[in-house]
């Protein structure tokens, strides 16, 4: 089968590449010029572990080609993803504009039928409003099906997220296209996966669903860190005692600095304004996005509370990106924490494995950038942990003690022993553990 994939960033990539590695014939485009040199030159333009691996041999064996021009990744294509950016507007909703683009453009370029599928994540709705689109705008002889494809992939292991996924969602009315779905999707039909078919606005709707009970439960922990912080109990350990319970289960019960990243905080206004403009208030995921916008804060606030006025003080911090494993700063709460302990007069040195490039786009032009946490630390004040990197797990406290000027030491991701490091001589803050 042939397909094309409209938007060459983490979604479109990943699910291009993969597919590839499916057998599948594979042409991604992308409007982005410099990305499509970049890939085009062997280069993957981020961050994603195994990815360049995999681009680099379907590109070697012919199943995996890029383009600027979207008409190449239409004219043969069965199947049309789009996987195109979908931001948030200033009022929290989605900014459709890319997609509804796209939708425009390949149906200018239709020559035969194909099935168009939403791969990026789009508002209930979306799925009916293309079809209009895509009519109003369809050349002679073009004939089309419209599905929603939610993706659920996670940065960071996408590639066996995409590979191995607890499920794969189809939406449409099209009996033709969710047949033509499920011949794509055989490989992972073969593997178990279990498939959802069902209509177009369920499936849009399972994605927002999805990961706004995913952003509820962490809003939740770390809501209770503050109760455990108060009455002297350790979260981690309420948390593990939570998800021993199978209906609970372990996953995203980690306190921490409040979540960040592409699809949570966008995700969880988008599904707030929908519900809006249909007359609700989601009043459970509205809490979950203030407990997450106070967390940040209040992590800021751990730090001002501690060394009192931060004017004339240095301060390293180690870990960047939203989570590790990726180079991804969109939302991560280091922008937020970084920016509230500058406001207050603080200068900081930074370190992060690989988000240091991306992280220079978004923080304060006066942060300095280490190539090693060593370095980042030398002289600082204080340390904060912001992203729970492996290479961060383990660092030499003894060291860290030598080169440290002052010993306030804040691991907003809990991973040391407080007992140990307050041993190690520091002045030890964490996340719900008192
Ligand atoms: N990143 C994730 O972890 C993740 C996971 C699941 C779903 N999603 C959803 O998938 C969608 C894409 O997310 P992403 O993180 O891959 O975004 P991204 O910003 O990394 O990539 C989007 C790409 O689309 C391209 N693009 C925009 N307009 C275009 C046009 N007219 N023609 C061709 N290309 C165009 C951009 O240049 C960019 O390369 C979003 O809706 C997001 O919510 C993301």
């Amino acid at each position: 089968m042939h397909i094309g994939i409209i938007g060459t960033g983490y979604v479109g990539l990943v699910t291009g590449a993969c597919f590839a590695e499916f057998g599948v014939n594979v042409v991604c485009a992308d409007k982005d010029g410099e990305k499509i040199g970049a890939l085009n030159a062997g280069k993957v333009p981020f961050y994603e572990p195994g990815l360049e691996q995999i681009v680099e041999k379907n590109v070697k064996k012919g199943f995996l080609r890029f383009t600027t021009k979207l008409s190449e990744a239409v004219s043969q294509s069965l199947v049309v993803f789009i996987a195109v950016g979908t931001p948030p507007r200033g009022d929290g909703s989605a900014d459709l504009s890319f997609v509804e683009e796209v939708a425009k453009e390949i149906a200018l370029n239709l020559d035969g039928y194909k099935v168009i599928v939403t791969k990026s994540t789009v508002p209930v709705g979306t799925g009916r409003k293309l079809k209009r689109l895509i009519k109003e705008n369809l050349k002679d002889g073009g004939d089309f099906d419209v599905a929603s494809n939610p993706e659920f992939l996670r940065e960071g292991s996408a590639i066996e997220d995409f590979m191995r996924p607890n499920r794969v969602v189809i939406g449409t009315d099209s009996p033709q296209a969710a047949a033509i779905l499920k011949d794509l999707y055989n490989p992972l039909y073969l593997l178990d996966t279990p498939f959802v078919l069902t209509d177009i606005e369920t499936a849009e709707l399972i994605k927002y669903a999805s990961n706004a009970f995913l952003a509820t439960k962490i809003s939740f922990i770390n809501e209770l860190s503050r109760l455990c912080e108060k009455v002297g109990a350790d979260v981690g350990t309420v948390a593990k005692g939570m998800g021993l319970d199978k209906r609970i289960g372990p996953k995203f019960l980690h306190a921490g600095p409040g979540f960040g990243g592409s699809c949570f905080p966008k995700d969880t206004r988008a599904i707030l304004t929908l519900a809006r403009e249909n007359g609700l208030d989601l009043r459970l995921i509205e809490s979950s996005v203030l407990v997450n916008e106070e967390q940040k804060m209040l992590m800021a606030g751990k730090i001002k509370d501690a060394m009192g006025p931060l004017g004339g003080k240095t301060l390293c911090v180690l870990g960047l990106s939203f989570k590790p494993n990726t180079d991804d700063m969109r939302e991560a709460p280091a922008i937020s924490i970084i920016g509230e302990i500058m406001k207050e007069g603080a200068a900081v040195r930074a370190f992060d494995p690989v988000a240091t490039g991306m992280a220079k786009k978004v923080l304060p032009p006066g942060v300095s950038y280490f190539k090693d946490p060593y370095e980042a630390a030398n002289g600082a004040d204080g340390l904060i942990i912001l992203t729970e990197w492996n290479e961060l797990r383990n660092l030499d406290m003894g060291r860290m003690k030598e080169i440290l000027a002052g010993d306030y030491f804040f691991d907003f991701r809990n991973i040391y022993d407080p007992a140990r490091m307050r041993q190690a001589g520091f002045k030890y803050f964490s996340v719900g553990r008192s």
